[in-house]
């Protein structure tokens, strides 16, 4: 890996990242400055990319009753209209207002340490490409619509805002303990395929279930997946899967919980969950152990 891109400073090229396939990441990373952020050249979207991101919401909206997290339901009007993408400045200014993070353009996928120091930064990257038509129901990377429509509208939850600001904190230490592969499972099976158990069942909140259509009602209702009470060690002992739904999920009771289970140093965490590792082994994706409590539908 090439040092300078290891180290997060953008050398106008497409970064080196994680998990991500033999491909280079997409996207014109000329454009963006030294920490990878860029405008959003807003003029440069043209009717079909509107009208795309206009469709992928609407098929969206309809499907968040019974299955998103109600903070989710609360907060994803401050979008603003769903019938063209989105102003990132615009946006920033309510959540600016709501709990001090903004949203800033990137060109796509950026190193773990640039993304980290973004979200320690209470700045949140949002990729400004949009999918072609031909991907309206599948793209393989992030693009505006996952990371706005998905990750933005929990910003403006105080508590899950703190959470993502603590992730980054955490992540610039993961770096310098090489513990980036366990910490990416946290964010994984959190940030982006997390379900919340709620008074009125279990709901999604990560923004991988919440942009796809075809992975929402899955991860709510479908018999497949195993459900598993959130635990932190448990969580980084666990594969997961990049090219299919989730096999397994993890089920917080609150985002309060999950911020006091994520608050504390993990360097001795890190140690425990390679000492177990090293040990019994990790856990494939889809694997429930003995004894461990599930959650059904
Ligand atoms: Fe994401």
């Amino acid at each position: 890996m090439d040092r300078r891109i290891a180290k997060g400073v953008n050398q106008g090229v497409a970064p080196v990242t994680y998990g991500t396939g033999d491909r280079p990441p997409r996207g014109d990373y000329s454009r963006a400055g030294a920490d990878y952020t860029c405008e959003q050249d807003w003029a440069a979207y043209t009717d079909a990319d509107h009208d795309t991101y206009r469709r992928l919401y609407a098929r969206q909206l309809q499907q968040l009753p019974g299955r998103a997290c109600d903070e989710f339901i609360a907060a994803v009007q401050q979008l603003g209209t769903p019938d063209r993408i989105p102003r990132f400045d615009e946006v920033s200014v309510r959540l600016q207002r709501a709990t001090g993070w903004r949203i800033v353009g990137v060109p796509g996928l950026i190193p773990e340490e640039a993304f980290f120091a973004l979200l320690a930064a209470r700045r949140f990257p949002v990729t400004d490409w949009i999918r072609k038509p031909e991907e309206f129901d599948y793209v393989v990377e992030p693009d505006v619509f996952h990371d706005l429509f998905g990750h933005v509208p929990l910003l403006f939850d105080p508590t899950f805002a703190d959470y993502m600001q603590a992730y980054g904190t955490g992540g610039l230490k993961a770096s310098r303990l090489d513990a980036c592969e366990l910490l990416a499972r946290l964010y994984w099976y959190t940030v982006e395929f997390g379900l919340i158990d709620t008074g009125q069942g279990l709901r999604a909140y990560g923004a991988g279930i919440l942009s796809s259509a075809g992975e929402l009602p899955y991860s709510v209702a479908a018999p497949e997946p195993r459900r598993v009470a959130f635990d932190l060690q448990r969580l980084m002992r666990s594969r997961y899967r990049i090219d299919t739904y989730q096999a397994t999920y993890f089920v917080i009771d609150s985002f309060r919980q999950l911020f006091d289970a994520t608050a504390p140093d993990f360097t001795p965490v890190y140690a425990s969950v390679r000492e177990t590792i090293s040990r019994e082994g990790e856990i494939e994706a889809g694997v429930v152990l003995p004894g461990e409590r599930q959650f059904r539908i």
